[in-house]
């Protein structure tokens, strides 16, 4: 197939792992017969840099026209004391409204090779993991487009405000999109709100019980957003699908991230109507850019989600997947990862790519 891919290199780490993302999709192109057409698109401070503005308006069309688009990560210090509209991370918000990218998925899964990485001990992963092995496996389903992100904000006087507001469509359709991927995994679908004070939550409640109607074999629960923030600690096992608003799962898929080794690793893909966003769920790492130290995998995998949503290539996907397990397998190991185990073989961001193209 040919694909058109719009590419946001972004800032800090950003342009070295996209570096490495890039090659192992031109690796699986080669070896599957595929070809695919970059576009870069400046957001995020490189646009600020340029344009004075984090998202000009071709970037946005240019990621329209394509048939998906991979970013890395924005933002630095550089651009910190910008007032709130100039900020780099705009460029995320505009991308991801501008593409319609409501569904967003940020799967958690503990790799069996990191599990020293993961800082919580055998009998809390293993009591509530119900094969009773150390080991979990969570997808959040994050709402991407609403909520308090999106909201009326302002100053008033000496008065601030953001404001949480979702519609019922726009709460019906992520959690569609969270039943309909429990029906491939473990059956189970958390909704996390705090409906004990939010309005809001309680019409995610009542949408939730509504839905729920039409997928008989799925079980549902909710939890508040503060109990489950400690059962990610302590019973991370219980999660399957994690269904929530934009700012919980913001901050729950952080949480994760961390228990699965470091945030490096973990990718994401943004769906709507339009192309498809693809990106890792860490930042632009400021503190370690051009040092050759960023852990590439999180924004590999996240190219390997993008060959399964976008181009519905699962073959080609799996193999970015295996071959990123594997090189984990054989020991490669970036700064975030490594806990002086014994194998360990350290490596900076580039080897990290290449490992992970020689095990293709
Ligand atoms: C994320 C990030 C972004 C968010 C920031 C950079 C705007 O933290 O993708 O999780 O809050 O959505
Ligand atoms: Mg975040």
């Amino acid at each position: 197939m040919k694909g058109r891919i719009a590419v946001a290199a972004g800032d800090g780490i950003g342009p070295e792992v996209m570096r490495e993302a890039r090659a192992v999709l031109d690796a699986i192109a080669a070896r599957f017969g595929h070809s695919f057409e970059y576009v870069d698109i400046d957001a995020g401070g490189a646009a600020l840099d340029k344009y004075g503005i984090p998202l000009p308006a071709e970037a946005l069309e240019t990621a329209r026209a394509c048939d998906a688009l991979l970013l890395s990560a924005v933002g630095g210090p550089r651009w910190d004391t910008l007032p709130g509209r100039l900020r780099p991370e705009q460029a995320l918000l505009g991308l991801r409204a501008g593409l319609g990218a409501y569904a967003n998925l940020r799967p958690a899964r503990l790799m069996p090779p990191l599990r020293a990485a993961c800082p919580l001990k055998d009998e809390v992963l293993c009591a509530s993991n119900p094969q009773g092995t150390p080991a979990f496996d969570i997808l959040f389903v994050r709402e991407l487009t609403g909520g308090i992100y999106f909201g009326e904000r302002g100053r008033e006087g000496n008065r601030a405000f953001d404001t949480e507001s979702y519609t019922w469509d726009e709460i019906e359709r992520i959690l569609r999109v969270g039943f309909e991927a429990a029906k491939a995994r473990s059956k189970k679908v958390t909704v996390v709100d705090k409906a004990n004070i939010l309005e809001s939550s309680r019409l995610w409640r009542e949408a939730a019980e509504a839905v729920a109607k039409d997928f008989p074999d799925i079980n549902l629960d909710f939890l508040y957003v503060d109990n489950a923030a400690m059962q990610l600690v302590r019973a991370p096992g219980r999660f399957d699908v994690v269904v929530t608003s934009n700012l919980f799962g913001d901050i729950l898929s952080d949480e994760a991230a961390a228990l699965t080794g470091s945030i490096g690793m973990l990718p994401s893909a943004s769906l709507g109507a339009g192309a498809g966003m693809y990106e890792p769920v860490h930042g632009s790492a400021p503190d370690i850019a051009g040092q050759d130290a960023a852990n590439p995998l999180g924004m590999i995998l996240s190219a390997a989600m993008l060959l399964r949503h976008s181009f519905h290539l699962e073959r080609e996907a799996r193999a970015v997947e295996d071959a990123a397990a594997a090189v984990l397998e054989a020991g490669f190991r970036t700064p975030d990862l490594c806990r002086g185990a014994p194998g360990e073989r350290p490596v900076g961001t580039r080897a990290m790519g290449a490992a992970v193209r020689e095990a293709l």
